[in-house]
């Protein structure tokens, strides 16, 4: 049985986790932090906090130890269609005038940033492929990125239980989703027909090579941003800005917004801003 996270271990961890993903940890998340570390601990066979401190400093090559951490302690929640009023305001408002302005080049950009399990990319995909699904000339990529390997292989495998796929239209659950069968029998499959415009990498916030060569037109950067301090929302806001097309799009959570982050932007509602021209 391991002791108590002391205060001191605490500071360590704190530090050494807003270091490596930008994420905050406040007092609240002691308990949360303390539970986390201990599962690795165990996994680990290792007796004390500070030894596993000094097991994750040593791990600088492989990063497999930062990697488990990091997949341990993320919040991955997620869910199809999540606030709902967004994807109409992406459908009727944001995709019609994307379509008119890139109506030369036909090539349209789009990223879930943080995109956990992967319902945020697959539901803009859906509405994405519903708008332009006549208009085979048009160049579409989606990127869904997260920090969090097990999510990104969830998303990239896609296949999800029966009562996470209560919120997709049934029309598009019709066209997008196949019942799996066998031992995955009760789960649904994405298609393969969207999945493959999607594409999946892992990044993280705080340092990362964009693997797009240009712009982007949509950023959905929804639930990420209330995990970091203010100088790492403004730094990644920044980021998103100079990735941004001009006009470009860029999502927020229900609980963020650019208040006192950057006023480059203009709200359009529900928490969607357009970069000003
Ligand atoms: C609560 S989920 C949000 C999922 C989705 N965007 C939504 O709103 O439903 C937050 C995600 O942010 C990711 N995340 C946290 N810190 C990150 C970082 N530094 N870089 C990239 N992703 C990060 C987590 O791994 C997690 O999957």
């Amino acid at each position: 049985m391991v002791d108590c996270l002391s205060e001191k271990e605490f500071q360590l961890f704190k530090h050494f986790v807003k270091n490596h993903i930008g994420v905050s940890l406040d007092r609240t998340k002691k308990a949360f932090l303390q539970q986390k570390l201990a599962s690795r601990l165990n996994t680990l066979g290792l007796e004390s906090y500070s030894e596993y401190y000094f097991y994750l400093l040593r791990d600088k090559e492989g990063e497999w130890e930062l990697r488990q951490l990091i997949n341990t302690i993320t919040v991955d929640q997620s869910a199809f269609f999540r606030h709902p009023k967004q994807f109409e305001l992406l459908a009727n408002v944001i995709l019609p005038q994307v379509a008119i302005q890139k109506n030369t080049t036909k090539k349209l950009r789009i990223w879930s940033a943080g995109c956990a399990i992967g319902q945020e990319a697959y539901s803009v995909a859906m509405v994405v492929n519903e708008m332009f699904k006549e208009v085979h000339t048009w160049d579409i990529r989606i990127l869904a990125s997260d920090i969090n390997t097990y999510a990104l292989k969830f998303a990239y495998k896609s296949l999800y239980p029966k009562k996470s796929i209560q919120q997709v239209p049934i029309e598009y659950l019709n066209r997008y989703f196949r019942r799996a069968t066998g031992k995955n029998s009760g789960f649904f499959h994405v298609m393969e027909a969207l999945k493959k415009r999607l594409l999946f990498r892992r990044l993280n916030f705080v340092n990362f090579d964009f693997p797009f060569r240009s712009p982007v037109d949509i950023i959905f950067c929804r639930n990420v941003m209330i995990y970091f301090d203010i100088e790492v929302k403004k730094r990644l806001v920044d980021n998103f800005f100079r990735l941004l097309e001009r006009d470009g799009f860029l999502c927020l959570g229900t609980s963020e917004s650019l208040i006192g982050i950057d006023d480059r932007f203009a709200l359009m509602g529900h928490f969607m801003y357009q970069k000003k021209g």
